[in-house]
């Protein structure tokens, strides 16, 4: 492989069809050598022909950068902020590793999170349990574990908790999720802020005071603050400002009737990222801004003393470090219809497509020098017409055999994966400095039949 300063990118991915640079939505890392693509060094289709298709493929360096940003644009303006990354969004024990050395925190959302968690050596202390209904099991998980902080979702739970901790001689810190009434600009699947939702207390009736007064009340619960979470995928930054708006003035509220400060105010996670070309969202940095500086000014305004804050990005930590590599099988052209590109993979290793209609960039990354000069449907192997990966992608012309890349594939793509129709999931292998290794290994048929008993 040809050595090149680590900083020289691209020639940056041609992309004649739509007249827009492809590298937007890649890792940091990526550029063009010859006709193929690189990531953190490596030749994509090198890697492909070594590991095998299909492959989640994630880059070290942009994880780690927006990592940083996160860190750098919060603290910025405030210097008590917890960077707590989502681990729904892509975990590992690698990646739980690599958030620990990084200084930040995670989030974790079920016992088997948490016992990644564990594995990892991951201090238990930056730990924030989320869930909107865990386990008695799951409770007492995070109390044997030692976690820092766990977000509560309803009485029940609140009641359980306390019980638990009480019979353990411990009090554990708490937050109340609250749903702020925030219907955020994004598909309806994934908005959580509502007033309908499943999550959180409403405000509205007075449910999310009376939960906090409870949690006051409980000796086994400390009190230290509230959170909430409106959505993912949002790129409009003044749903965040409307929320915080809101739980600010709850916090006032609070003050008033219970005379206890809110410690800590969790926003939760929620930034979009750039998946389609035309994809505009916010920075980091703006986000850093409008919620750091909103809930100081928003303090101000109540009189309040500036809390702890706490932000849990997800999606945007690792979506546009990730890309899938598959291999192409079969080109069936359906004349004046449109032509299906096959790949060895599909709605197992990408269900994001089919449930959201979600949409993402693909190139052949073989070919990644040539223009993207057809429109064609990637498809994937699985026994359903809905087995679509990419619906009408810009790509070059493939053949059999070639390798096709879909970007920004790192966020909920393995996290949600399955073994329909008895697919193996792909492995995980992180890349940088010209070097790749696996994190997660490629499945086995010996490991789909695992837990049989019969
Ligand atoms: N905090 C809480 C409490 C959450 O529920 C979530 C995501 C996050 C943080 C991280 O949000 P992010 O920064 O990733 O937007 N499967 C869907 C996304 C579901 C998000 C669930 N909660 C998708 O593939 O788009």
């Amino acid at each position: 492989m040809a050595a090149r300063p680590s900083t020289s990118r691209s020639p940056a991915v041609p992309d004649l069809k739509t007249g827009y640079d492809l590298a937007s939505v890649l890792p940091t890392t990526a550029e063009v050598r010859g006709s193929r693509l690189f990531i953190g060094g490596v030749d994509m289709v090198e890697l492909a022909h070594a590991a095998g298709t299909a492959l989640y493929v994630m880059d070290e360096a942009t994880i780690r950068r927006q990592l940083r940003d996160y860190v750098k644009w919060t603290t910025y303006h405030w210097p008590d902020v917890d960077v707590v990354y989502a681990g729904k969004a892509f975990m590992s024990l690698a990646m739980c590793r690599l958030v620990a050395e990084e200084g930040c925190c995670l989030d974790v959302s079920s016992g088997g999170e948490l016992a990644f968690a564990r594995r990892a050596g991951f201090p238990m202390e930056r730990i924030y349990v989320h869930g909107n209904n865990k386990t008695g099991l799951e409770l007492a998980e995070c109390l044997d574990a030692g976690v820092g902080r766990v977000v509560v979702d309803s009485f029940e739970e609140m009641e359980r908790l306390s019980a638990l901790a009480a019979a353990r001689g411990v009090r554990q810190a708490i937050l109340i999720r609250v749903t702020p009434g925030i219907e955020a600009d994004t598909h309806s699947f994934i908005q959580t802020g509502a007033e309908d939702s499943k999550f959180g207390f409403g405000m509205n009736e007075g449910l999310a005071m009376s939960a906090v007064e409870r949690a006051i009340e409980l000796p086994g619960l400390d009190f230290e603050g509230l959170h909430m979470h409106i959505g993912s995928q949002i790129f409009a930054l003044k749903s965040f400002s409307a929320a915080i708006e809101r739980m600010v003035a709850f916090m006032r509220e609070i003050r008033t009737r219970t005379g206890t400060d809110v410690r800590l105010l969790d926003t939760g996670g929620g930034l979009g990222i750039k998946y389609g070309l035309p994809d505009e969202p916010s920075t980091i940095k703006d986000y850093g801004k409008v919620i750091v500086d909103g809930i100081k000014e928003e303090c101000e305004k109540h009189d309040l003393p500036v809390p702890r804050m706490a932000v849990e990005p997800g999606r945007s930590v690792v979506a546009n470090a990730g890309i899938t590599l598959y291999s192409v099988g079969t080109i069936k052209e359906i004349p004046e219809i449109r032509t299906y590109v096959a790949v060895d993979g599909g709605m197992s290793d990408n269900i994001r497509t089919s449930l959201y209609d979600a949409h993402y960039e693909a190139l052949v990354a073989n070919k990644a020098d040539r223009p993207r000069e057809m429109v064609a449907t990637i498809a994937g192997k699985h026994c359903e017409s809905g087995d679509i990966v990419v619906s009408d992608a810009p790509l070059q012309v493939p053949d059999v055999g070639d390798i096709v890349c879909v970007c920004a594939t790192g966020a909920y793509c393995q996290s949600m994966s399955s073994n329909y129709n008895k697919q193996v999931r792909p492995g995980v292998v992180f890349v940088g400095d010209g070097t790749w290794r696996w994190v997660v290994r490629r499945e086995t048929y010996d490991d789909l039949m695992k837990c049989e008993v019969g």
